[in-house]
C-alpha cells in the first residue's frame, strides 16, 4: 500500500484551504482561535473590537503576532464602535490628524485580517472626491487605494476626461481589505463612516463620484441598486451640510461587464460638464 507523505498532507490541506477561498497568510505563526474563549460568538461582522486606540500605528507585521498572543478583550457593539469614530473623527482637525486616526481605530473587524490600512491616493488639497467600496488584494499589500486593475482602469476614466491623480482625492468606503474582497457588510461599513464623513468634511469637496453599489448605497443612505442612481446628481448630507453627488459604475464591474462602458462613459461626460461649469463660475 502507498504511504502517505507529508508532503502529500501538506499539499492536500492547501488544495482545501484554496477551495475555502483562503489565498494568502496573514501571519507568520499559526492561531489557535478555538483557544481563544473570550471570543465573540457572533460572526465578525456583527463584532466590533473594544481595542480601540490603544495600538501603534498599523503596518508593522509584528502586530498580529502579538495580538494573537494577548487574551482578547471583550468585543464592542457596533453601535460603541461607531459612536467611538465618531468621536474620534469629530476631534480631527485635518487630514493628517484623521489618518493617524484612522491608522489607530481597531474598531472595525477588518482590520484583524487585513495587512496595512489604506487611506487615500491622489491629491489631499483637491476639491474631487472619489470615493469607491474597498480595498482589494494589490491595495492591502501597498497600503494604497485602487493601485490594482481596477484602480488602473480607473486611471485611465480619469484621464479620458482630463482628470489624474494630482487633480483628484480618492478613497473607499472602509480603509481595510475584506477578507477574499468580499462586499464590506453593513456593519463595516458604517463603522468607518464617521471617518470618511469627517473626510467629506475637511476637504469640502466641490462633489464627490461614488464608484459602485456599496458606496452610492451607503452615502445616499438608500437600497436602490447602481443602475437607478448611477449617473444622476444628487448629495450626500453631512451633519446639515449637502454635497453634490455622483454615482457611476464601479471600475472593477467595467472590468467584467466591458458593455457597461458606454454608461459609464456618459456618467464621466456629465463630471466632465460639471467640472467645466464650476471653472466657468471662477
Ligand atoms: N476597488 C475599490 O473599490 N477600491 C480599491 O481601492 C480597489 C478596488
Amino acid at each position: 500500500m502507498n504511504q502517505i507523505s507529508p508532503q502529500d498532507i501538506a499539499r492536500s490541506l492547501l488544495r482545501t484551504y484554496r477551495e475555502f477561498g483562503v489565498d494568502e497568510a496573514i501571519s507568520e505563526e499559526p492561531t489557535n482561535w478555538f483557544e481563544k474563549s473570550d471570543l465573540p460568538a457572533a460572526s465578525t461582522n456583527d463584532i466590533a473590537e473594544k481595542r480601540l486606540n490603544t495600538e501603534p500605528a498599523h503596518g508593522d507585521t509584528g502586530r498580529q503576532q502579538s495580538a494573537s498572543r494577548r487574551p482578547a478583550p471583550a468585543p464592542l457593539s457596533v453601535d460603541q464602535a461607531v459612536g467611538t469614530a465618531r468621536s474620534v473623527a469629530a476631534a480631527c482637525k485635518t487630514l493628517d490628524e484623521l489618518n493617524n486616526a484612522i491608522q489607530n481605530f481597531d474598531g472595525c473587524a477588518l482590520k484583524k485580517t487585513a495587512k496595512s490600512t489604506c487611506i487615500a491616493r491622489g491629491n489631499p488639497a483637491s476639491k474631487l472626491l472619489f470615493i469607491g467600496e474597498a480595498p482589494g488584494r494589490d491595495e492591502d499589500m501597498q497600503g494604497i487605494p485602487f493601485v490594482g486593475r481596477a484602480g488602473q482602469l480607473l486611471d485611465k476614466m480619469l484621464a479620458s476626461i482630463d482628470l489624474d491623480e494630482s487633480s483628484v482625492y480618492i478613497t473607499n468606503i472602509v480603509f481595510w481589505r475584506p477578507p477574499g474582497n468580499r462586499t464590506p457588510s453593513v456593519q463595516e461599513a458604517q463603522t468607518c463612516l464617521p471617518f470618511t464623513e469627517r473626510q467629506i468634511e475637511l476637504i469640502e469637496p466641490h462633489f464627490i463620484v461614488l464608484l459602485g453599489g456599496a458606496a452610492a448605497k451607503l452615502m445616499y443612505r438608500t437600497n436602490e441598486g447602481i443602475m437607478r442612481l448611477r449617473g444622476k446628481w444628487k448629495s450626500c448630507a453631512i451633519n446639515e451640510t449637502s454635497y453634490p453627488a455622483i454615482a457611476t459604475l464601479h471600475p472593477a464591474y467595467l472590468l467584467r461587464t466591458a458593455t457597461a462602458k458606454r454608461l459609464a462613459w456618459r456618467d464621466l461626460l456629465t463630471i466632465r460638464d460639471k467640472i467645466d461649469s464650476l471653472g466657468a463660475k471662477d
